[in-house]
């Protein structure tokens, strides 16, 4: 049997960790009907805790009650994107099929959409009846997914907001889902014109408890045959301290190098790799372009003990004030490589990133 873990971005788990609140109340909301407040939602975290994956999960579940999904990423024009190619090319994908109707709309008529919306038109109206062209082929709903939308420009998501509230304020069965980094999500949500998007739920997502990464881990391995022991599936879970990503990369070598019942000493035998993986795919990229005033800061906070760190340590052991190192604490947590822990303290945003960056230090520079 092939590895059944999948330590990739963006690849959905076989076998589905926590989260259970924010899916429960999406297939309530899409149950409900119209005007349902759990329609609308953002899901922010940090780097490889479960965004995109869990948007995919959101997609498989309107799917499962007949809707149709469109997709757009906050890293290109969303509105015109939506409106001239994705929601064009979902309408003619759809065929009529016993099981939907259609609702005397004619079906050839479709090719027609993206060129009767020229591009001179104001985007909302356009989307506007982009989307009900959509809605009037079908007898069911439209989800709208939206990932990174940190890097969306407000102005193109403002336009997506508004032709939104157009559909639900005429009962339209629609649903929006958008998911991105956590400093970006809640800038956006601070926005003055942001009122719509504080309005949709907001799901941070956290690590997984320790028992959901196990038992992930355990019925993972199960369903593809093979069994972990109770100590490894602890020892494993402990290692990934929660975060989603590991909990697959762990999984991944574990099954690898062993070749029956993944035993403990198979975990502890991986675990070196498994964070040098980690360095390679995750902390090295995101490292990559830090400037050299950032990059001081996060060597001097891997330099001190602990996971979480006093700020004012920080400053100290630069040999700077404290408000002198607050612009580069806050274009951290941006970068999302730190995060705030409590007042006055900083913790790093991934596991691991500490030993990352104790073990990679550049060459001292020397005056
Ligand atoms: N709830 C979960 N249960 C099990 N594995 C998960 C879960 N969420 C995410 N993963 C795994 O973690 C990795 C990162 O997920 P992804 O959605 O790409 O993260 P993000 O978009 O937040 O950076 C993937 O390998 C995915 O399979
Ligand atoms: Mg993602």
């Amino acid at each position: 049997m092939s590895n059944p873990f999948r330590p990739t971005f963006g690849a959905s788990p076989r076998v589905w960790a926590g989260r259970e609140a924010v899916l429960s109340d999406f297939d309530r909301a899409v149950a409900n009907g119209p005007g349902d407040p759990h329609r609308s939602l953002i899901v922010s975290g940090s780097r490889g805790i479960g965004k995109t994956v869990l948007l995919t999960e959101l997609e498989d579940r309107a799917r499962k009650q007949g809707w149709l999904v469109v997709r757009a990423s906050g890293r290109e024009g969303m509105a015109q994107t939506l409106t001239l190619s994705t929601i064009p090319e979902t309408l003619s994908e759809l065929e009529p099929q016993p099981d939907r109707k259609l609702t005397g709309f004619s079906v050839a008529g479709i090719g027609s959409v993206s060129s009767e919306l020229t591009e001179e038109a104001p985007p909302v109206p356009r989307l506007t009846s982009a989307m009900r062209k959509l809605l009037a082929a079908i007898t069911t709903g439209v989800l709208i997914t939206i990932d990174e939308v940190q890097d969306a420009d407000p102005a193109d998501l403002s336009h997506i907001a508004v032709a939104y509230q157009d559909l639900v304020r005429d009962d339209a069965d629609v649903a929006l889902a958008m998911a991105g980094l956590t400093r970006g999500v809640n800038r956006l949500l601070d926005l003055p014109g942001a009122t719509f998007m504080r309005r949709a739920r907001h799901y941070e997502l956290g690590p997984l408890t320790l028992d959901d990464a196990a038992r992930t881990l355990t019925q993972t391995a199960f369903e593809a045959g093979r069994s972990f022991t109770p100590g490894a599936a602890e020892a494993a879970a402990q290692f990934t301290q929660g975060y989603p990503f590991l909990v697959q990369l762990i999984g991944y070598l574990a099954w690898d190098t062993s070749s029956g019942e993944i035993t403990e000493g198979v975990v502890h035998g991986v675990r070196q790799e498994a964070v040098e993986r980690l360095g390679t795919q995750i902390h090295q990229p995101s490292l990559r372009d830090v400037p050299p005033r950032q990059r001081e800061y996060l060597d001097a906070m891997a330099g001190l003990d602990g996971p979480v760190v006093e700020t004012s340590v920080i400053a100290k052991t630069l040999g700077r004030p404290l408000s002198a190192v607050s612009d580069t604490r806050s274009k951290l947590i941006e970068r999302d490589l730190i995060m705030p822990a409590g007042w006055g303290r900083v913790a790093f945003a991934q596991p691991y990133l500490g030993d990352f960056i104790r073990s990679h230090r550049g060459p001292r520079r020397i005056s």
